[in-house]
């Protein structure tokens, strides 16, 4: 099938490089210059295991194209997909302007061939009926187009693996024309992969997508509480939630405790929705909740710091980490940011590293300094701060890391040592709910 996606981001690439893998012909437009032509040289805009091999093959076999332009892509395309950026606003509420703008947009392109429009980003409930409306109203009541909603459910650093073998594939539709349109974009990977399809309402997939971040989330917050009160009570927060996951019916992923969650989904999504509840006049404490223990994992994990090392001007602090989460390049709402921040401002000098992430890093914090490798950010440091689990970081020589550093100090945010085994080595260690 023929397919436009606008916006050439993590969902927009991901989604349209998976595409042209199934056999569709893509052409995805962005209106970034610059990421555009680093794709037309073969280059991901962005770290994502996999995705620019994908990205690569599908280009050479003539399936996969960028561009600037989005009329002739909307033009020729059976089914647009809308991936643009829905930033939060000030209050929470998504910013849905790239949106608006994309479907004013199509609505002066579309001609009398019938479209289906989807909304790829996350959007609130009811955001497709404002699509429709936009089209309608900016293309002179145009009215052989159904709007969808097909939301996404890829993680960053496994995107590919994530759309190629998903979960389930939710279809948000009230037309039996772009039901079909939908089935048979999929259908290839339905028939490898044998993904349960969900086909339902548009507003149910809208809500489908912010609840699964929601509930995520506060599994994530849970997790952090749990944390909370092991370290005051002296248990062990990773025995307990290994054992409260064997319970088939909580499961074990996304308990592990930390330093709370970032990234550009969670904090935003679980924003919009509870601004959604207020829109509906419901009750939002649990999500109120939800962030709030978000927030105190990153301070508690600071007061930590502060306890021990005491005086924080002048002193060196190494930082391991800076994106959001491993396998990624990026640093929006990452956790190692407010923690860099808030070390600064009572006067440490920050050594940083990160295996993918520093490119971005240096951008936002270009005054603090970055090392080299994971053993630069120690050296002379009177604290080693790991803010993500990368998987490098699991394989330190910690013998070395000793040496080097000023004092043999550990905060580790994501629990990847095993503190036991860090005092045997001869570290003040400091895991987090342990
Ligand atoms: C998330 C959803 O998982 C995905 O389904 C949706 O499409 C987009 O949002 P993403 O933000 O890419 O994906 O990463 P995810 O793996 O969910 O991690 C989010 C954050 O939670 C990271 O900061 C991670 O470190 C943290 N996390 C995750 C924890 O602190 N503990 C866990 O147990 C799991
Ligand atoms: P996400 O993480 O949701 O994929 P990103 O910010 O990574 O979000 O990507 C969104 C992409 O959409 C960006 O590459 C941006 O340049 C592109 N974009 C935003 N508005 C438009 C538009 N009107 N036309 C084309 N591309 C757009």
């Amino acid at each position: 099938m023929k397919i436009a996606i606008i916006g050439a981001g993590y969902v927009g690439l991901t989604t349209g490089a998976c595409l042209a893998e199934l056999g569709h012909e893509i052409i995805c437009v962005d209106n970034n210059r610059e990421k555009l032509d680093k794709l037309n040289r073969g280059k991901s805009p962005i770290f994502e295991p996999g995705l620019e091999e994908l990205i690569v093959k599908n280009q050479a076999a003539g399936r996969l194209v960028f561009q600037s332009e989005i009329k002739p892509a909307v033009q020729q395309a059976e089914i647009i997909f809308i991936c643009v950026n829905t930033p939060p606003k000030d209050d929470g509420r998504a910013d849905l302007k790239y949106v608006e703008q994309v479907a004013r947009e199509i609505a002066g392109i579309i001609n009398g061939d019938y479209k289906v429009i989807v909304d790829k980003s996350t959007v609130p409930v009811k955001t497709a009926e404002k699509v429709k409306e936009t089209i309608r109203r900016y293309g002179a009541g145009k009215t052989n187009f159904d709007v969808v909603s097909n939301p996404e459910f890829l993680k960053e650093g496994t995107a590919v693996i994530d759309t190629m073998a998903p979960d389930r594939i939710v279809i948000g539709v009230d037309s039996e024309k772009a039901k079909e349109k939908m089935l048979e974009l999929y259908r290839p990977l339905i028939e490898k992969t044998k993904a349960p399809v969900k086909v339902v309402s548009v507003r149910s997939a809208e809500l489908i997508k912010h609840g699964a971040n929601t509930f995520l989330a506060a599994k994530i917050s849970f997790a952090n509480l749990i944390a909370q009160t092991c370290e005051e009570a002296g248990a062990d927060a990773l025995e307990v939630l290994e054992a409260i996951g064997l319970d088939e019916r909580i499961g074990a992923q996304f308990l592990k405790p930390g330093i709370g969650f970032g990234g550009s989904c969670f904090p935003k999504d679980i924003a919009a929705y509870k601004k959604t509840l207020e829109i509906l006049g419901i009750d939002n404490t649990l999500i109120h909740a939800i962030e709030k223990i978000n927030q105190e994992a990153v301070l508690r994990f600071l007061r930590k710091i502060e306890k021990e090392l005491w005086v924080l001007d002048g002193k060196l602090i190494g930082v391991l980490g800076l994106a959001f989460k491993p396998d990624t390049d990026d640093i929006r709402n990452s956790p190692a940011l407010k923690i860099i921040e808030s070390l600064k401002k009572d006067g440490a000098k920050i050594k940083a590293f990160d295996p993918q992430a520093m490119a971005n890093a240096k951008k936002e914090i270009p005054e603090i300094e970055y090392a080299q490798n994971p053993y630069e950010a120690a050296a002379g440091s009177e604290a080693l701060v790991i803010c993500t689990d990368w998987r490098e970081f699991k394989n330190l020589d910690l013998e070395r890391i000793k040496k080097l550093m000023a004092a043999p100090t550990i905060f580790d945010g994501r629990n990847i040592f095993n503190p036991k085994e860090m005092e045997k080595l001869g570290f003040r260690y400091f895991g987090v709910g342990r």
